[in-house]
């Protein structure tokens, strides 16, 4: 028994195990952030990051003006702070101040999301068009570990935080 049943590439897609971040961005006169799961690390030397972000994002257009981004990987007392940074545009509102969220300015004026396990600052390398998302690469260029948290995760359309 392979324990495997035929299902959509969609839904099979929902069964991959992804960390929660909240992708930051400051383009010299506002900041932004939004949720994305599809975040990972694909190099050590140099350490270099992945992030999936659709074209439709407002963070999206910011980020075509910066050089940098932030990735603040999010603890399981962090769900507000995901739902409402990856159900809101930052085209009509300060995602930050609306939260009351200070953030944690790090290098070349990137804001990060305080209280999270890790924060990290990249400088934009390369983007892909894939589908219907761009698949951007970033150098890490300033890491800082937060809280000793557990970290959140989404699977299967739900926060879990094994
Ligand atoms: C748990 C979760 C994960 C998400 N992951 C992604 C992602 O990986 N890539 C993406 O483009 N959008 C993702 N989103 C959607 C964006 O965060 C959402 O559209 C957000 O409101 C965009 O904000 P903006 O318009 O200010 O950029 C996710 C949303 C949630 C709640």
């Amino acid at each position: 028994m392979s324990g495997f049943k035929p299902l959509s590439p969609g839904s099979a897609l929902g069964h991959i195990s992804h960390p929660v971040a909240i992708i930051t961005v400051n383009d010299g006169k506002n900041f932004n952030g939004m949720t994305a799961a599809w975040v990972t690390q694909i190099s050590i030397k140099p350490p270099i990051m992945c992030v999936s972000i659709s074209p439709k994002r407002h963070t999206w257009a910011m980020l075509e003006n910066v050089e940098y981004f932030g990735v603040s990987m999010l603890g399981k007392d962090q769900e507000e702070e995901s739902n409402f940074f990856g159900s809101k545009s930052g085209r009509k509102m300060d995602k930050f101040k609306h939260m009351a969220i200070e953030p944690f300015m790090a290098a070349h004026g990137v804001p990060l999301i305080p209280g999270s396990v890790a924060g990290f600052v990249c400088r934009k390398t390369h983007q892909v068009e894939q589908g219907d998302h761009y698949a951007l690469f970033g150098e890490v260029v300033e890491a800082w570990k937060g809280t000793d948290n557990v970290p959140l995760n989404f699977f299967r359309s739900k926060y879990r935080t094994w």
